[in-house]
């Protein structure tokens, strides 16, 4: 099998991207592998040296920062500012938006969740990286009022997966295409070229402790699954794992909003909308709570959330049905 990297991928995509794709973007890509070589090397070992457990601070989502959160962000927000690929970024570990100034700015916003799945990290459990990626025009440094856009306007999204395997999962708008980190030779491999999601799954994915606090129509979709014996519950409890186990075996993904977290828990700008990019990519569907496409949400700001409902085609119509 001829081994493909990443960045020969990329190459060997862009002659179907538009005619301004620059080297800027491929810039962009290596350092964003290169933060996740650093970020998996380090969750290899977070067993082994004091960067486990949290740091004592508390992030703007209110949330206790593990250390790995805060190392892998500080080494995101790094790397993006030193490819020279972009004018913006915004970071779930950061209250505010990053500007790089004008004469160092490239044509390219990224959004991150640098550590996702936190909770996760003291039990060795996978967690992984969300990135979202637009383009801003040529040559023109847009002002910082128009940071925020749809999720179909994405240009890229994908996540990284630090699992049994490190892999990396991506789509420029061109299908989806996975890679296996190969430790030996320190590259991300091409794995699985055009991934697509099965039209129909056995696995539902949902936190059900949650379900008292759910609205009637959450619950009665919900139901559907609970009652049915053809479908088996996983839930990780890392979004990138559940997403990745959704895309590869096909079935459904929800996190509904509840009487405590009213507009959901899960963000809209860096785990909903390039998951949703990705998912619909690979043939399958995502939605919020009031049955509108994710990527047709505009954000209100950097940190907003989302109910968040992914999956297979027949997954989701069932689910959806029950809202009817
Ligand atoms: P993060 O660690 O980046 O804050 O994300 C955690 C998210 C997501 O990974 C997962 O789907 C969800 O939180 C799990 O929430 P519950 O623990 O409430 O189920
Ligand atoms: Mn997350
Ligand atoms: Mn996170």
């Amino acid at each position: 099998m001829s081994e493909i990297s990443v960045i020969e991928h990329i190459h060997s995509m862009q002659h179907r991207w538009s005619p301004q794709a620059t080297g800027q973007f491929t810039s962009l890509m290596h350092d964003l592998v290169l933060s996740a070589k650093i970020i998996s090397r380090s969750v290899a070992k977070a067993g082994l040296v004091d960067i486990l457990g949290g740091t004592g601070d508390v992030n703007i989502q209110g949330e206790a920062v593990q250390k790995l959160d805060e190392f892998a962000n500080d080494v995101m927000i790094y790397r993006m500012i030193k490819s020279g690929a972009i004018c913006a970024l915004g970071s779930e570990e950061a209250e505010d938006p990053i500007f790089v100034p004008k004469e160092t700015a490239g044509n390219y916003i990224i959004f991150f969740d640098p550590l996702d799945g936190s909770s996760n990290i003291d039990v060795n459990v996978s967690i992984g990286t969300i990135f979202s990626i637009y383009r801003v025009t040529e040559g023109e440094y847009f002002n910082q009022d128009d940071l925020l856009r749809r999720g179909s306007e994405q240009v890229a999204a994908g996540y990284f997966l630090y699992g049994p395997s490190t892999m990396m999962v991506y789509s420029t708008g061109h299908g989806v295409h996975a890679f296996t980190l190969d430790p030996s030779v320190g590259e991300f491999l091409l794995s699985h070229p055009d991934l697509t999601i099965p039209d129909a799954g056995k696995y539902y994915s949902a936190n059900l402790g949650n379900y008292s606090k759910w609205n009637d129509n959450d619950k009665k979709a919900m139901d559907i699954f609970n009652n049915d014996d053809n479908y088996s519950l996983r839930y990780v409890g890392s979004l990138v794992a559940d997403f990745h186990r959704t895309l590869i075996y096909g079935g459904l993904f929800a996190y509904p909003a509840d009487n405590k977290n009213k507009d959901g828990k899960l963000r809209l700008v860096y785990e909903a909308a390039p998951l949703a990019f990705l998912i619909e990519q690979a043939g399958g569907q995502a939605f919020d709570g009031d049955g509108m496409r994710i990527l047709d949400k505009a954000p209100k700001h950097l940190h907003a959330r989302t109910a968040f409902l992914f999956g297979s085609k027949a997954e989701v119509a069932k689910y959806r049905a029950a809202f009817k």
